[in-house]
C-alpha cells in the first residue's frame, strides 16, 4: 500500500496534500508517512513472532529524530556509526542498551562515550579496533559486551559502492582470519565475547546472497563454539532492497522466513538492522518548476531541488521515479527531459531522460522513494540551505527540522585575526 497517492487531482501523504505544505513550508521539502514508517516495522515486528530477535534501526538511513522516535516509540534499538549517531538516538529515546555501535573506524574517544553511556553491544572490525576498546574499557573499569563483524565473501549483487560483504571491501574480518581475531578478543580482559556480526551491502533485491552468507556464517559460529567461544548473538546486518523503478524486493516476511530456516538450530539471539526498508519508500522530496529549458535534444525541467538536497542519482546513477503533483490527465502528452538543479555542474540532476508531462513554472514535482540516504546525505553545497523536514500523520503535518535561514548556514564561520573585518 502506498502512503503516497493522488485524491482528487492532487498528490497527498496520508491525508494531507503536497500542495498544502508547500504553501505552508516552501520548496523544497522532505515529507515523511508516519503510516509508512509504522506499516514498515510492524512488518518486521509481526514476522519476528516467535523468533529470538530484535530490530535496531539502521539510522543512517533517516537520523531524524522524530523518525527515530517513531520507530522507538514501537520498541526498536539503533544501529549507529557515530558519536553524532548515538546522541541523536539517546535524544530521541532509544534505551541505551537498545543501541549497536557498528563502523569500520571507529576512534577511541567514540569508543569511550559509547561505553559511558552504557550501549547494549559493539561491533568490532579489526584487530586494532579490538585492542584500543579494551584498553578503552579498561580504563573506565568497565567490561565491553562486543562481536566481531566478519566479511563472508559473498557478492550481494548490488551497486559497488554498496556492497560491503566481498573480500576487497574495507569491512569486517575475513572469514579465514576471522577465528585468530576471537582467539585475541577472549583474552582480553576487558570484553566479553558476545557474538558474530555481518552486513553485505544495501539495496539487495534477492534472498540468495543473505543465504549463502548465513550459511558460512552459522558453520563459523560451530567452530567457534568448539574453540570454547560463547557465541549468543548474530547480527544479521540490513541491506534488504526497496522499490525504485520497477525492482522486486522480497518482502519482508519471505526475508524472515528465509532467516529462520537457515539459522535453524543455531541457538542464537538475532538482530537485524534494516535502514533503508523502514524508511525509503516512506519519504518523497517535493520541488518546484524554477523553469523550463527546450535544448537541442531534449528538455530541461530546472527544479528548486538539486544534488546536495538529494545526491544518490548523481553518486550511484540510482532512479528514483518523479510525478508531477497536479495529477496529470490520463491522455496527457509527455515530452523527454532532464530534471536538474540549479547547481553549476553536469552531475546536477535528479532524473536524466524521462518522459514526463508538459510542466511549467510553479508546478511542484515528487520525487519518489527519498525517505533513506536522502536529507541524511544533504550538503549546503552553493550555500543552498538544507531542506526542511515534514512529517505527515494522517490530516496532521508537521515541520519537524525547519528551513535554516541563509544567514544560519555561515553564522559559525570567523575571520582570522589578521584579517581586517568586512565593512557591512
Ligand atoms: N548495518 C550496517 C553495518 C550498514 O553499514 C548499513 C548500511 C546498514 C546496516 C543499513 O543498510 P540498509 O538496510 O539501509 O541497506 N548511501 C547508500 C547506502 C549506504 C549504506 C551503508 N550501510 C545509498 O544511498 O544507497
Amino acid at each position: 500500500m502506498s502512503f503516497f497517492t493522488y485524491k482528487k487531482g492532487e498528490m497527498h501523504a496520508e491525508g494531507v496534500a503536497l500542495k498544502t505544505i508547500a504553501q505552508q513550508v516552501g520548496t523544497p521539502f522532505y515529507c515523511y508517512s508516519t503510516g509508512a514508517l509504522r506499516a514498515a516495522l510492524g512488518e518486521f515486528t509481526r514476522g519476528m513472532k516467535g523468533m529470538n530477535a530484535s530490530v535496531c534501526y539502521a539510522m543512517k538511513a533517516n537520523s531524524s529524530l522524530a523518525v527515530i522516535k517513531t520507530f522507538a516509540d514501537m520498541g526498536a534499538g539503533a544501529d549507529i556509526v557515530s558519536e553524532g549517531e548515538m546522541k541523536r538516538a539517546l535524544a530521541a529515546g532509544v534505551p541505551a542498551r537498545k543501541i549497536i555501535y557498528s563502523g569500520v573506524g571507529k576512534k577511541a574517544t567514540e569508543l569511550m562515550a559509547a561505553l559511558q553511556s552504557g550501549v547494549g553491544q559493539i561491533n568490532v572490525e579489526s584487530v586494532a579496533e579490538l585492542e584500543t576498546l579494551n584498553a578503552v574499557a579498561g580504563q573506565l573499569g568497565k567490561r565491553a559486551d562486543i562481536t566481531i563483524r566478519v566479511n563472508p565473501d559473498v557478492d550481494a549483487k548490488t551497486h559497488a559502492k554498496i556492497t560491503t560483504g566481498k573480500k576487497g571491501n574495507k569491512f569486517g574480518i575475513d572469514l579465514n582470519l576471522a577465528r585468530d581475531a576471537f582467539a585475541k578478543a577472549g583474552k582480553l580482559p576487558h570484553l566479553r565475547v558476545v557474538g558474530v556480526a555481518m552486513h553485505i551491502g544495501s539495496q539487495l533485491t534477492t534472498l540468495a546472497p543473505y543465504a549463502k552468507s548465513i550459511s558460512k556464517v552459522a558453520k563459523f559460529i560451530a567452530q567457534l563454539r568448539e574453540d570454547g567461544h560463547r557465541i549468543d548473538r548474530f547480527d544479521i546486518g540490513g541491506g534488504l532492497g526497496i522499490v525504485y523503478k520497477k525492482e522486486k524486493p522480497p518482502s519482508i516476511a519471505a526475508f524472515l522466513a528465509m532467516v529462520k530456516k537457515a539459522t535453524k538450530g543455531l541457538d542464537c539471539e538475532l538482530t537485524f538492522e534494516p535502514g533503508r526498508r523502514l524508511v525509503g519508500e516512506a519519504g518523497v522530496l517535493v520541488g518546484e518548476v524554477i523553469l523550463v529549458k527546450p535544448g537541442a535534444s531534449k528538455t530541461f525541467v530546472i527544479v528548486d531541488a538539486a544534488m546536495n538536497d538529494l545526491i544518490r542519482p548523481t553518486l550511484y546513477d540510482a532512479w528514483h521515479d518523479i510525478v508531477p503533483v497536479r495529477q496529470p490527465r490520463p491522455d496527457a502528452a509527455t515530452i523527454r527531459c532532464d530534471i536538474v538543479g540549479p547547481i553549476c555542474e553536469s552531475g546536477d540532476y535528479l532524473a536524466q531522460n524521462r518522459d514526463l508531462p508538459r510542466l511549467s513554472a510553479g508546478d511542484l514535482v515528487m520525487v519518489r522513494s527519498a525517505g533513506a540516504y536522502g536529507a541524511v546525505m544533504a550538503s549546503t553545497y552553493n550555500t543552498r540551505p538544507l531542506v526542511p523536514e515534514v512529517m505527515v500523520d494522517g490530516t496532521r503535518f508537521a515541520v519537524t527540522r525547519p528551513r535554516p535561514s541563509i544567514e544560519d548556514i555561515f553564522s559559525t564561520e570567523r575571520y582570522p585575526p589578521w584579517m581586517e573585518r568586512p565593512k557591512t
